[in-house]
C-alpha cells in the first residue's frame, strides 16, 4: 500500500512566505528593495531573481563585497499578489518593522532601490531620477536613493549617461563614502 502524501496538493504552501533579510546583519551599509518577487517567494531570500543577479553585477564591477559589505532587504516582506505595486497602505503598515530592522543592523549609509524605498524612507512619491545618487539625511542617517534594478533591466547598456551606468556611479560613491567613514 502507497503512504498517503501529507500535503498532496501544496496548497498550504502557497501562502506567500516572508523575506526577511540576506547578507551581513553587521554591515555598514544596507539596500533597501520593494518586494520579494516569485524567486524571492520561493527562496525566502530577498533579490535572488533576474533583478538581485543583475544587483550583484553592479555591486561587483562597483568593487562592493556584497556578501560581507552589504545587507539587503525590502519594505513589504510578503509577496504582493500577481507581482503588484505595493499599495500605499501596504507601506504604511510595513514602515515600523522596516524602522524597527534598520535600528537592527544599524548601518552607517543606507541605498534606498526604487520609488517604494524612497516613499517608505523619506516620504518621498516621486522624483527618483533628480534625487539619485543624492545622499539624504534623515533622523542621524545618511540614505541615497538609487534606481531600481528591475528599471535598469529595461535598459541593457551601460555606456556613459544610460541608467545603469548612473547606478555604477552611484554605487561606488556609496563605497567611497563607506570607505571614508572606516578612516575618520
Ligand atoms: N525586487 C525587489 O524590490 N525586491 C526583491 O527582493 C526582488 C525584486
Amino acid at each position: 500500500m502507497t503512504k498517503p502524501q501529507r500535503n498532496p496538493t501544496n496548497l498550504g504552501q502557497q501562502k506567500p512566505r516572508l523575506v526577511v533579510g540576506r547578507g551581513n546583519p553587521n554591515a555598514r551599509l544596507m539596500l533597501i528593495g520593494e518586494a520579494p518577487g516569485a524567486e524571492e517567494d520561493v527562496q525566502g531570500l530577498p533579490f535572488v531573481g533576474r533583478s538581485g543577479q543583475l544587483l550583484s553585477e553592479l555591486m561587483i564591477e562597483a568593487g562592493l563585497d556584497e556578501q560581507h559589505e552589504l545587507y539587503i532587504c525590502n519594505v513589504i516582506k510578503c509577496r504582493p499578489p500577481n507581482n503588484r505595486k505595493p499599495t500605499a497602505k501596504e507601506i504604511e503598515i510595513s514602515r515600523p518593522w522596516l524602522k524597527l530592522q534598520i535600528e537592527l543592523i544599524d548601518p552607517e549609509l543606507v541605498l534606498l532601490s526604487g520609488a517604494t524605498a524612497l516613499q517608505a524612507m523619506l516620504g518621498i512619491r516621486s522624483g527618483i531620477s533628480k534625487l539619485r545618487g543624492q545622499w539624504q539625511n534623515h533622523d542621524g542617517r545618511d540614505f541615497m536613493p538609487v534606481f531600481h534594478p528591475s528599471y535598469l533591466l529595461r535598459f541593457r547598456s551601460r555606456e556613459v549617461g544610460t541608467p545603469q551606468d548612473l547606478t555604477l556611479q552611484d554605487l561606488r560613491e556609496a563605497r567611497r563614502r563607506l570607505h571614508l567613514l572606516s578612516e575618520s
